[in-house]
């Protein structure tokens, strides 16, 4: 039920989640999941900030993607998925194809959110992803699915997202 032939890893609780979504996605006839993108290095997304920044300018590079350094990917908890035979991978119309309404609707049972919402980018400070998933285990994202949250800012009571350099500026290290 899952793809994951490019051999990428998350941590084990978040691997083994995932499997049980993908495998209950593919029972229900939502399609077969593709893992496009899970723990990646700090030097990783880096460069993937750089391609963003050639690809699309400084301003639009920074709400499709995190700096180096604050990505969720680093964390081993944050997938990005597809299923390729229903298209739209790694694009906002995913969030119309069968499997990402099924994900959207189910996610919350596997111990997932999909953490970046549609018009949410002036509080998660990104454009809508809907392919990228946390985990944030089960009890959270049962209550963030019951409540009806749409952002991990407004679930923990986090001010709206900063800007990278009022980050710096709060930040002693
Ligand atoms: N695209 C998401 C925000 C990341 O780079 O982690
Ligand atoms: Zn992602």
């Amino acid at each position: 039920a899952l793809d994951n032939s490019r051999g990428l890893e998350l941590r084990d609780v978040a691997a083994r989640a995932l499997e049980q979504m993908a495998v209950e996605m593919h029972f229900q006839g939502a399609g077969q999941m593709f893992v496009n993108s899970a723990y990646r290095s700090y030097e990783y997304q880096e460069g993937l900030f750089v391609d963003k920044v050639a690809q699309y300018g400084e301003a639009e590079a920074l709400v499709r993607s995190a700096k180096a350094g604050h990505s969720e990917h680093q964390t081993g908890l944050a997938v990005d998925v597809s299923v390729p035979a229903q298209g739209c991978a790694i694009m906002q119309c995913f969030g119309d194809t069968v499997a990402g309404k099924w994900i959207s609707e189910h996610s919350w049972k596997f111990g997932y959110i999909v953490r970046y919402e549609r018009d949410t980018t002036s509080v998660t400070g990104y454009t809508y992803e809907p392919w990228h998933l946390r985990y944030v285990g089960l009890e959270i994202a049962k209550m963030y699915a019951e409540n009806g949250i749409q952002t991990l800012e407004e679930f923990w009571g986090f001010p709206a997202a900063e800007s990278y350099s009022e980050i710096a500026e709060s930040t002693i290290d």
